[in-house]
Formats: C-alpha cells, sequence, structure tokens
C-alpha cells in the first residue's frame, strides 16, 4: 500500500471496487483512513442506512475529501455561498428545500426540454460525425449535461460553459490534492462562477421567468417583494450552485461509463445497434456496474449498531452506493457488465429522502445519447492503443477522456 495518503487516496478514486470487495468480506464495518469514515458496502447495510434519515445525517454529504488552504478558503470567502443545501439537509428544512426542485423536475418539466435536448444531442453529434474519430468526453458527454440542466435553471446558453467549467473547478477543489497555488485558481474560477449564478439570483427577483431559478427564489424567500438580502443570496447561489453541480457531472460521468463499457463489450453494443429497445436495460446495467455517483456521507446523530459494529454518535460513514451496486448478494456475478440481465433494483440513484429527483432527466439524455450513436455511428469501436484512464473522483466516475473510431 502507498504510504503517501494523497497517493492513497487517488489509488482508492481511481479504482475503488477491490477496497470494496475487502470491506464486504470482513465482518462488520471497515473503517478507511482514505476517507477518514467507516465505509458501508453491503446492498442491505447501504439500504437500511438510507432508510434512516433521523439516525444517519446527511450534514456532513458534502464534506470535503481535501481541505483546501488558507489562501485558497481567503478566496472562497470573496464569493457567494457556503450555506446548506438540499443534498446536507435534513428532516423538514431538507423537505422544504427539495419541494421547489421536485417540481422543476417534474414529469411534465423533463418532457418539455426533451426536443431541446434533443435538438443539441444531434448538432453535437453532426459536429464530430463526418471525422470517423472522436474523443467522446469533450465533443459531447461534457457537453449534453450542462446544455441541458442550465436550460432548465434558466442560464443563457453563452454562460453554460462557464458554469460547467466552475462546476468541475470546485470539485478538484474539495475532493483532490493540489498544490497551493493551483487551489487558489481553482478557487477564483469558483468564485467567478458564484457571481454569475448572483446575476441570474437578483434578475429573477426583479424578473420572474418559468424557470428553475425563478421556482427556486419564489418558494425559498418567504417575502413578495423588495432585493434580496445578502444573506439570501447567498443561500440561493448556494442552492443553484449545487443543483448546476448535481445535473451536469453525474450525468456526463454515466454518460462516459456507459459507451465505455459498451465498448469494451462489443458483442453488447452491435446487439444494441441491432435490437436498440434494449436500451434503457443498457443504461440500468451501466448505472449499476461502474456507479457515476459512488458514495455520500453521512454522519451518526446517536450512537448506532450497523452490521455489528458499534459507531457512536458523530461517526462519518461512507455510503457507498457504488459498492451495493456490486454485491453478490443482490446482484449475480455483480462484476460482469451484461445488458441482457433480469435487473436488479440497484442504487445508483440513492434511495429514501434524498433519492435522487433528476433520475428520470439523466435517463432520458442517456436514452438520446445511445439512440443517437447506435443508429449513426454503429461502428463504434474504442480506439486502439489509447489506454482509458477513469478520473480520480468518488462523486463522477468516469472516463478522464474516451477516444472512439468508427
Ligand atoms: C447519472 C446521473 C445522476 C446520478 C448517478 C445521480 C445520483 C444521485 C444520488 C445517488 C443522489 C442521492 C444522494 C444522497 O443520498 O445523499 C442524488 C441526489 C440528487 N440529485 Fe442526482 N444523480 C444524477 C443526475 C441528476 C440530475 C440530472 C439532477 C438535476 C438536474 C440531479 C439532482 C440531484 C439533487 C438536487 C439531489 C439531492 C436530493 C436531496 O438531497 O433530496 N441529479 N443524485
Amino acid at each position: 500500500m502507498n504510504p503517501d495518503p494523497h497517493g492513497r487516496l487517488d489509488d482508492l478514486q481511481r479504482n475503488p471496487y477491490p477496497h470494496y470487495e475487502r470491506a464486504r468480506q470482513t465482518k462488520g464495518l471497515s473503517f478507511l483512513p482514505e476517507l477518514d469514515a467507516w465505509l458501508v458496502t453491503r446492498d442491505a447495510d447501504v439500504r437500511e442506512v438510507l432508510r434512516r434519515p433521523h439516525d444517519f445525517s446527511s450534514a456532513n454529504a458534502l464534506r470535503p475529501d481535501v481541505l483546501p488552504a488558507p489562501t485558497a478558503l481567503a478566496v472562497l470567502g470573496g464569493g457567494f455561498g457556503g450555506r446548506p443545501v438540499v443534498v446536507t439537509a435534513d428532516g423538514s428544512r431538507h423537505q422544504h428545500l427539495r419541494a421547489p426542485i421536485v417540481r422543476g423536475l417534474s414529469p411534465a418539466k423533463v418532457a418539455a426540454v426533451l426536443p431541446y435536448a434533443a435538438e443539441r444531442a444531434t448538432t453535437l453529434v453532426d459536429g464530430f460525425a463526418k471525422n470517423g474519430h472522436a474523443e467522446l468526453m469533450t465533443a459531447y458527454a461534457r457537453r449534453l449535461p450542462g446544455d441541458v440542466v442550465g436550460r432548465i435553471v434558466g442560464l443563457d446558453p453563452a454562460d453554460v460553459p462557464a458554469a460547467v467549467h466552475g462546476g468541475y473547478r470546485a470539485e478538484e477543489l474539495l475532493f483532490r490534492p493540489m498544490e497551493e497555488a493551483g487551489q487558489v485558481a481553482a478557487a477564483q474560477d469558483v468564485v467567478a462562477l458564484q457571481h454569475l449564478l448572483d446575476t441570474y439570483v437578483r434578475d429573477r427577483r426583479a424578473n420572474p421567468r418559468d424557470d428553475l431559478c425563478t421556482e427556486l427564489i419564489k418558494s425559498l424567500v418567504p417575502d413578495a417583494e423588495g432585493d434580496l438580502t445578502l444573506d439570501q443570496r447567498h443561500e440561493m447561489v448556494a442552492h443553484l450552485q449545487n443543483f448546476l453541480l448535481a445535473g451536469h457531472l453525474t450525468t456526463t460521468a454515466l454518460i462516459g461509463t456507459t459507451v465505455l463499457h459498451l465498448l469494451r463489450h462489443p458483442g453488447q453494443w452491435d446487439l444494441l445497434c441491432a435490437e436498440p429497445d434494449r436500451i434503457p436495460a443498457a443504461i440500468e446495467e451501466a448505472a449499476r456496474h461502474d456507479t457515476a455517483l459512488q458514495g455520500f456521507r453521512r454522519v451518526t446523530t446517536r450512537t448506532i449498531v450497523l452490521a455489528g459494529t458499534e459507531l457512536p454518535a458523530g461517526s462519518s460513514v461512507f455510503v457507498a452506493f457504488g459498492a451495493a451496486n456490486r454485491d453478490p448478494a443482490r446482484h449475480p456475478r455483480p462484476d460482469e457488465f451484461d445488458i441482457t440481465r433480469t435487473p436488479g433494483r440497484h442504487l445508483a440513484f440513492g434511495l429514501g429522502v434524498h433519492a435522487c429527483p433528476g433520475s428520470q432527466l439523466a435517463r432520458e439524455q442517456l436514452r438520446i445519447t445511445l439512440e443517437l450513436l447506435t443508429s449513426r455511428l454503429p461502428g463504434l469501436r474504442l480506439a486502439d492503443g489509447r489506454a482509458v484512464t477513469m478520473r480520480p473522483t468518488l462523486i463522477h466516475r468516469s472516463p478522464q477522456s474516451l477516444h472512439v473510431t468508427w
């Protein structure tokens, strides 16, 4: 084992599966020093944690794996946000914050954005279809979800690239070890995004529109008129930043891993091209097999015994959706990628009160993507001689780059 703690975190982030396997086979729970948390890996244990939100609070769900340097924190101090958001809230506060998001992602709202999503996806594929090769993460997977979630929030399309960039920089800053100068630069990018979002918040307060930004302001700021206070602006920017990140990085990751695993199994890709009605099953299998959001933290609110291990109040646990999805007790042959398997109920989109409200939108973007790629580029293959490395992250697991040919 690498003695360098950052090296060990990197190893874990790039390939968490051996860690899960060891933990599943160990009696009780295992403590993982890389995450400074108890690792919950069995399907039944993960479900139990998610069904007991009073005992397992989400307050630490976004706790950084790496604490930024004081200079980077000082830069962040000049931005907005830093307030609890839906994913870190509990109880009635959580329900209050979640309600406008669930409305903003209702089946009708998702249906309304699909023509735009399909048009964007087609334009992106048109952009590289004649080339015979592409790097799919840059040319497609990092673009479609940002455009779609930006549309739902109400961003001007011209602002989407900056919003996407700011999301990646926030993730790097909080979850990746970096040199101090790099941290300061990342913090500056995050603050730039926050100032951009603040302009939207103030504009939509003055000029309401039919978008999620307006919906959040109306629901979460009680008084109907007047300028928002500085504190309310901080809160709104935090919600928007969190929503954007939750919406695009995850979906980008799942597009990347889905195409990767299909192309690593050319027989399954060819089957999907021949029988596109298998696309929904392929999406579920990809979401299960290499889960984009590998896990989130929870913290115990009192002494709890889980899987025979006593956890005092205040214990941090890492609830590994990605490990549960490889538990042989729930999914036979769990390490095999097989789009023809009888689907079992996976946890890629969580469960319980915090379960993903964007899962339908994500699945629709995957469907659009696979329908386009299987019909337009059935000869798609991984490019020869290009090893695929995974991005070092447990919250948006995806290929770093995906070179393909056809
Ligand atoms: C493949 C794509 C996606 C995956 C794998 C995913 C996964 C998840 C998971 C596992 C959770 C539960 C977190 C927890 O229990 O603490 C969650 C929550 C959430 N997701 Fe997604 N998600 C995806 C796409 C989206 C999209 C497209 C949106 C919005 C446009 C979205 C918005 C949210 C929000 C707001 C929450 C927090 C809900 C709450 O705390 O009540 N997600 N997501």
